[in-house]
């Protein structure tokens, strides 16, 4: 599915009565089954007042890294430098954390509520360099979405 027709579903996941993380993983799971370069779909949120970030609904494959400080890999830079990070090639990176090794490469895009940077999407690929300027459109708009429910 397009990303232009996947922005209604993300709409419509938003504005039903469901509690937040039931949402969340309805669009974890929508995104992983729709998007083809989508292995691995979740969100972390800062955990509390504490450095670091704590893994919330999920689609794919369990992890192990429920909890990432801040700074330590991919998820932890972004939580410091509120910029979306895009990894064409995972094994290019050396502040990597590996989940698994069928995934070649990542997005995380930080989700802001109010202008603080108080999460993100995460999604890795089994594919090499798959993504483009349309995913981080899309994932900034899938992050506004949900921003509206904090
Ligand atoms: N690869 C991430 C860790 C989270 S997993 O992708 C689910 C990172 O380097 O921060």
């Amino acid at each position: 599915m397009t990303f232009d027709a996947l922005k209604p579903k993300i709409k419509t996941l938003v504005s039903n009565s469901s509690t937040v993380d039931e949402t969340l993983l309805w669009i974890c799971d929508l995104l992983r089954t729709e998007i083809p370069h989508y292995d691995w779909v979740g969100f972390y949120f800062r955990n509390g007042d504490k450095e670091e970030l704590r893994l919330g609904p999920y689609a794919g494959a369990p992890t192990d890294h429920t909890i990432i400080p801040f700074g330590k890999g991919i998820c932890g830079q972004v939580a410091i430098s509120n910029q979306n990070f895009v990894v064409p090639d995972v094994k290019a990176q050396d502040n990597y954390i590996a989940c698994s090794i069928s995934v070649k490469s990542e997005i995380v895009i930080p989700l802001f509520v109010n202008g603080k940077n108080i999460g993100q999407i995460d999604i890795d690929s089994n594919s090499i360099d798959p993504f483009t300027d349309a995913d981080e459109r899309f994932l900034e708009f899938v992050c506004q979405s949900v921003a509206t429910l904090m």
